[in-house]
């Protein structure tokens, strides 16, 4: 999601509480911070390292209140033109790093989000993902298979880190031997800030990605496949039909939001669950709860931090605060999810919890797309490790844990377990 926010750490200049997302110590507990954010400056301004100025939004019914408001815009171009490219009709032509950072439907306002987010729906349909559950069944098997015989691993490498890229690989069509390669250009591309040094190795990095899908297109315009990219180039040909940045750009979001996200979905989850041992013997005994042990998962320590950054089209006021024209907000999805307000023991980890309407994939407009597969693949994983690994325990021999010091994905670095 770092696509297009800003650079914003640390977030301890001008506020009233302090938050350095810099700093180590603030993810060891960041939800105590969160609690005093909520209840002392719940709509609070802070100034970034440019100067700009940024609301954090921390409490659940004001995060609402803004995800569902469509004077904030993703995108300074909306206030000028409805199209989706700004360089169009201009001689210079748009860099590619600056195609696939802002000519997907997270980077765009109605018109042009509807049209590129409906378009996608129509590929990206409940039923594929489905049609996928046998599939992630059995890319789970392989994964354990592979780790069982050693009684122990390390869980994000060995195992949360490579189910959401096989599956995403395998959904768009690309070979799955490629995803070291999709793996390197998105960690370049989602640098946050670009700066006159890593400029070039963006821009490199872009044209080769957008290089291999026109090659991945070519193959596919002539021989389909029951594959993602199949299915948009066969809507390519439909009425309404995407350009083909437009399609680079789409297939790149799907590509990042759909990673880092996943992976620290099941890592998370599982650290939650060795870390409430009473709650792991329940989810054991009772698979069924599997459903609700997921909402939970997502809701008391998801893997999105912040929302991507939003703009006010014009002065707004918030809960009586104003958001002057121009100014950014960012909806802290993990303080949202934790407000006392709107949970019962808020910070209580309840696998049995009910009405658990969190806002782990956010709210409005761009909700996630890939919601129902990003749950699918935790049900499995979870429930699989589960069965198959009884066992599984954090290594006692191991350094303690760490926190990824990191203002949007909320993740261990390591995890170390034995079964
Ligand atoms: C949007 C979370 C997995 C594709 C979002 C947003 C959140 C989110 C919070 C809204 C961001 C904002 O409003 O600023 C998550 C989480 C995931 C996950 C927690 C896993 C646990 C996925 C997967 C895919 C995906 C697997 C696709 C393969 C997208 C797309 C959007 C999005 C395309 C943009 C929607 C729009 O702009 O209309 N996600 N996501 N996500 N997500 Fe996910």
């Amino acid at each position: 999601f770092a696509v297009e926010s800003k650079k914003t750490c640390p977030f301890s200049t001008k506020s009233h509480v302090l938050i350095n997302f810099d700093d180590p110590a603030f993810h060891e507990n960041p939800e105590l911070i969160f609690q005093k954010l909520r209840n002392t400056a719940p709509i609070q301004k802070i100034i970034l390292d440019d100067g700009f100025p940024v609301w954090l939004i921390s409490k659940f019914n004001d995060a609402i209140e803004v995800l569902r408001d469509h004077r904030f815009i993703k995108s300074p171009n909306s206030l000028r033109t409805s199209d989706t490219d700004p360089l169009k009709g201009k001689t210079n032509r748009a860099s590619p790093a600056y195609i696939l950072r802002r000519f997907h439907m997270l980077a765009n306002d109605p018109p042009n989000h509807t049209r590129l987010r409906i378009f996608a729906q129509k590929a990206f349909t409940p039923k594929l993902i489905t049609a996928m559950r046998p599939r992630i069944q059995q890319i789970t098997n392989e994964l354990i298979d592979k780790i069982q015989t050693d009684k122990k691993c390390d869980f994000i490498d060995d195992f949360a880190y490579q189910l959401p890229i096989i599956v995403i690989a395998e959904l768009l069509g690309l070979p799955v031997e490629d995803r070291e390669k999709l793996r390197n250009w998105s960690d370049v591309l989602i640098e946050v800030q670009v700066t006159e040094k890593n400029k070039q190795s963006i821009e490199e990095s872009a044209d080769a990605f957008i290089n291999y899908l026109s090659n991945v297109f070519a193959l596919r315009r002539k021989n389909p496949g029951n594959d993602l990219i199949s299915a948009f180039l066969r809507l390519e040909l439909a009425e309404d039909h995407l350009t083909e940045n437009e399609l680079y750009a789409t297939i790149f979001l799907l590509i990042i939001a759909g990673h880092e996200t996943t992976v620290n979905l099941i890592s998370n989850g599982m650290h939650s669950l060795l870390s409430h041992p009473k709650q792991l013997n329940l989810l054991k005994n009772n698979p069924d709860l599997i459903h609700s042990a997921v909402e939970e998962m997502l809701r008391y320590n998801g893997p999105v931090i912040n929302s991507t950054m939003r703009l006010a089209a014009e002065d707004i006021l918030i809960n009586g605060i104003k958001i002057k024209k121009g100014e950014g907000v960012l909806v802290i999805f993990l303080s949202a999810n934790q407000d006392e307000a709107k949970f019962d023991d808020s910070l209580r980890f309840d696998i049995t919890r009910q009405n658990n309407k969190h806002l782990a994939f956010g709210y409005g407009i761009h909700f996630c797309i890939g919601a129902p597969l990003a749950r699918l693949e935790c049900e499995i994983a979870i429930k699989t490790i589960l069965e198959r690994l009884p066992n599984i325990k954090f290594n006692p021999d191991a350094d303690s844990l760490e926190w990824r010091a990191s203002n949007i994905i909320r993740g261990l670095k390591k995890f170390p377990v034995v079964f």
